[in-house]
């Protein structure tokens, strides 16, 4: 790597948590999804322990299937609007779907929240994993995997054109003269595609940190290749450091396929530590969760990769069902990956379902550990930082109260805040617009 590389970490808000059942556990509040005041804490806390950001997932389709969480929860730009008012270093990163909305209208409120924020924003552009969503905007069909990447592809060159259509110094506002702008620093982007036709230019300007940072969450080659040519960030769900250090290759390399350095992508891994003063306590915090979750309920989390599939249908104690090509057109990686193990490992419905929907990750045990095992993915090349998620109650303040400081102390990760901007902590180059890099191109040359 060219530069000195430094750990980076994020926290993911997900209100009453990845499961079924993990709202019944006395320690989480059972409206936290819709509570401003737990959204607000989580907020504060991770930027007490100096973390580079907030993130908020999303999605667009839910029935009685689904978990709590997705029943009835915050929308991330409006979340994240709310969250900057009470914050002032941490970025704010929140998903929105290509599939189903507008480029003009989304890159306009991530540039709003841009300024809202004084230069913290950050998208995480999906493409829509489930059917069913189509039936929420009016679509015949859900596009295609494929047809969905091709669409975030247009979309993200249309949101970036948009997004410089305003010079930095385009803004006179003279009072005195009573010139505004200048006509010549303003810009429309005309584009012509396959999927979108927009004029602009938008009707806002770019902010401290010129544009949002893009991050993408899709792990499919084509997920992979999206984000090698125009992501700046990656989030993956590896389940082993051998997959992550091969994912991180692989990005890395696409990266430099495409014209970028392998600095210019990073790569963030999600996990969801569970810390304990000894690892029997840790052991304990995750059985409590864990035996919240019943097989029925298990079996439910499961179909909800495969577009809510029913798999009661099927005997819990004999092999995984044969599936076909089936959940390849929705959460297509994470399908594929259950396929492969189940089959890999000859393991039954039951055991595949309580995996799915209770995953004991690596990172369980005392705060030493945890610590050890992020230096060792950071240090061999298996992650650039991390996405934290909170599988227990107070899986956030355990982290932050008890891990970020060994990682301080191991000179791995900050006690300030570098800047104040997303790009500024994460140490991504502020973007130059690119009509302003034109004209001092053309003026160097004259
Ligand atoms: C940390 C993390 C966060 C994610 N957030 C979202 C999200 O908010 N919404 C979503 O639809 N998919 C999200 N995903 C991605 C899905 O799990 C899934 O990989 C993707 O939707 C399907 O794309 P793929 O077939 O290219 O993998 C996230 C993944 C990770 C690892």
């Amino acid at each position: 790597m060219g530069r000195d590389r430094k750990l980076r970490l994020g926290a993911s808000i997900h209100g009453v948590g990845s499961s079924h059942t993990a709202w019944r556990h006395p320690r989480i509040p059972s409206d936290a999804s819709v509570s401003i005041p737990f959204y607000t804490g989580q907020a504060r806390k991770a930027e007490e322990g100096k973390l580079d950001f907030v993130f908020v997932a999303d999605g667009l389709y839910i029935n009685e299937k689904s978990i709590p969480h997705f029943l009835n929860r915050f929308e991330p730009i409006t979340i994240l609007s709310a969250l900057a008012a009470v914050t002032s270093k941490i970025g704010l990163v929140g998903t929105l779907s290509t599939s189903y909305s507008e480029p003009f209208t989304v890159a306009r409120q991530f540039a709003s929240i841009d300024h809202i924020s004084g230069g913290r924003a950050g998208w995480n552009v999906v493409t829509s994993p489930l059917e069913g969503t189509a039936l929420n905007f009016g679509r015949l069909e859900h596009p295609s995997h494929p047809e969905r990447y091709r669409i975030a592809e247009e979309y993200l060159e249309v949101a970036k054109g948009l997004w410089d259509s305003w010079e930095d110094d385009a803004f006179i506002r003279d009072k005195e003269s009573g010139v505004f702008f200048d006509p010549a620093k303003l810009h429309r982007l005309n584009h012509e595609g396959e999927y979108f036709s927009v004029q602009g230019p938008l009707n806002i300007a770019r902010s401290r940190q010129g544009q949002p940072v893009v991050f993408q969450a899709g792990s499919s080659d084509s997920g992979r290749t999206l984000a090698a040519k125009t992501a700046d960030a990656i989030f993956t769900g590896p389940e082993s450091i051998e997959e992550a250090k091969s994912f991180y290759k692989d990005v890395k390399w696409r990266a430099a396929e495409y014209g970028r350095s392998p600095d210019d992508i990073l790569i963030f891994p999600g996990i969801g530590p569970i810390v304990g003063d000894t690892e029997e306590e840790a052991e304990r915090k995750y059985r409590e969760i864990a035996e919240l979750v019943t097989p029925e309920k298990a079996l439910e989390y499961l179909g909800r990769y495969f577009e809510h599939h029913d798999f009661s249908q099927y005997p819990l104690d004999e092999p995984f069902p044969e599936l076909g090509d089936f959940g390849s057109n929705s959460f297509r990686s994470t399908t594929d990956r259950i396929k492969q193990r189940a089959k890999e490992q000859n393991l039954t419905l039951r055991q595949v379902a309580l995996q799915e929907a209770t995953p004991r990750t690596a990172f369980i045990g005392t705060p030493e550990k945890v610590a050890d095992l992020l230096q060792q993915w950071f240090e061999e090349e298996a992650a650039d930082g991390f996405i934290v998620g909170a599988s227990v109650p107070g899986g956030l303040d355990d982290f932050v109260d008890l891990v970020v400081p060994i990682l301080r102390e191991r000179g791995l990760f900050r006690s300030e805040y570098e800047a104040d901007t997303l790009r500024g902590n994460l140490g991504i180059p502020v973007p130059v617009n690119r009509y302003t890099r034109v004209r001092e191109k053309a003026e160097a040359l004259k």
